[in-house]
């Protein structure tokens, strides 16, 4: 006989990209669906395996009446963001991915535990800490040491918990003892001072008491993301973060079973300046340094012919060290500039078709700027045959 499941959305979801999504991750466990109680609901019939619905899903209240994995871990959340949960809310950095649908991405492209994740434009690392979450590994790039350490810090500071308690007063309050040899505890003060930093010369608050308190702050999530490891028993996957230049990639070919990322959207946004205060408390001279980042290089009319190329090489190189028969995910957005839009979608889709990816879907989504100001991404999936 057929048995009938009951799937529940999780109450926050409110946008049609989201419902779309919902759908497709649903699809990839089950083909067969019936949506019911306003979208609020949906029906498979004769699933083998409920628990992994319950442990993948990202849209989803409860599989019959068993909650999700992803309705439980929400709720360990030091900020008042909902979508912030456990270290993803650290460091402010500008145009982060929302984690839930990065899950969603995840179960849409049917990446499994134990394969690997590439993230070309890791910024400050959402796509590998939900990656790791499901237990996949994950390989995250950036050209940014600031995204680099960032990113590290969001995910391997459940390793050393202890540590980082241990060297807590020496740190904070400059007593007792020495450093430490361990980078990434070391990593995990950087990054709260790179905090404090951003707090000062963006809210202008007082950098000390910040800095402490940035610093419990960013302990009590990983505290958190211990305890959500433990109650759930999840097995997480590996996580590599590197700084390189996505133009070169230092990879095999064919060796990644997917990705997922989102590159600068053309010359929207000045990532050297928009991080300058923490990028140079780092030590790092901006002039240097600007030269490597895809979007930033050159002045005018150049600065657009240069983000052509240099996507080009990027593209060619994601394409490459895909395995085939796998998906790539690449979330972009169109620039306004001098008045006039640019088609930074239909160029991704032109050159990755061009290197030899299949367009499998175009989705839709829409983000709310500042004043509500609605602006359009998308969320391209390719396939490489
Ligand atoms: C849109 S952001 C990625 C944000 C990310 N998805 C997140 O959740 O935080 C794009 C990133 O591309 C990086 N980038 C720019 N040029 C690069 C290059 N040549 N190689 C690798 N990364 C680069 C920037 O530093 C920036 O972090």
């Amino acid at each position: 006989m057929k048995k009938i499941n009951k799937l529940k959305l999780l109450d926050n979801i409110q946008f049609i990209y989201e419902l779309a999504l919902a759908r497709l991750e649903l699809q990839s466990f089950s083909q067969k669906l019936k949506v019911t109680n306003d979208f609020r609901e949906f029906e498979i019939t004769n699933h083998d395996s409920l628990k992994e619905l319950t442990t993948r899903l990202a849209y989803f209240k409860t599989v019959n009446e068993a909650f999700t994995d992803y309705y439980f871990l929400q709720k360990f959340n030091q900020t008042k963001s909902v979508n912030q949960f456990l270290t993803h809310w650290i460091y402010p950095y500008k145009g982060k991915f929302h984690p839930q649908m990065i899950r969603a991405l995840l179960n849409i492209i049917n990446i499994k535990k134990g394969e690997l994740l590439l993230d070309p434009f890791v910024g400050s690392g959402t796509a590998i800490l939900e990656a790791q979450l499901l237990g996949i590994n994950g390989i995250g790039i950036d050209i940014s040491p600031l995204c680099v350490l960032i990113s590290k810090v969001k995910t391997e500071s459940i390793d050393v918990l202890d540590e980082i308690k241990k060297y807590q007063k020496f740190y904070l309050y400059k007593k007792d003892g020495k450093e430490t040899a361990d980078e990434r505890v070391k990593n995990f003060y950087k990054v709260a001072e790179m905090m404090a930093h951003s707090d000062r010369s963006r809210r202008g608050k007082n950098f000390e008491t910040s800095h402490i308190n940035d610093a419990l702050k960013m302990l009590a999530s990983v505290e958190d993301y211990y305890k959500v490891k433990q109650q759930l028993k999840l097995k997480l996957g590996k996580t590599k973060i590197i700084q390189g230049d996505t133009r070169k990639i230092k990879l095999k070919n064919e060796s990644v079973d997917g990705i997922i990322t989102s590159p600068p959207y053309s010359i929207a946004l000045n990532y050297v300046a928009n991080d300058a205060h923490s990028l140079q408390a780092l030590g790092y001279d901006l002039n240097q340094i600007k030269e490597d980042f895809i979007g930033v290089r050159g002045t005018g009319l150049n600065k657009f012919k240069l983000y052509d190329k240099d996507m080009e090489k990027a593209y060619s190189e994601m394409y490459r060290v895909m395995k085939r028969g796998k998906y790539c995910v690449v979330i972009i957005g169109n620039v306004t500039f001098q008045g006039q839009e640019i088609d930074t979608t239909q160029n991704v889709v032109k050159c990755c078709e061009k290197n030899g990816f299949k367009t499998v879907k175009k989705i839709e989504k829409i983000i709310y700027g500042l004043y509500n100001v609605m602006q359009k991404e998308y969320i391209l999936i390719f396939k490489k045959g």
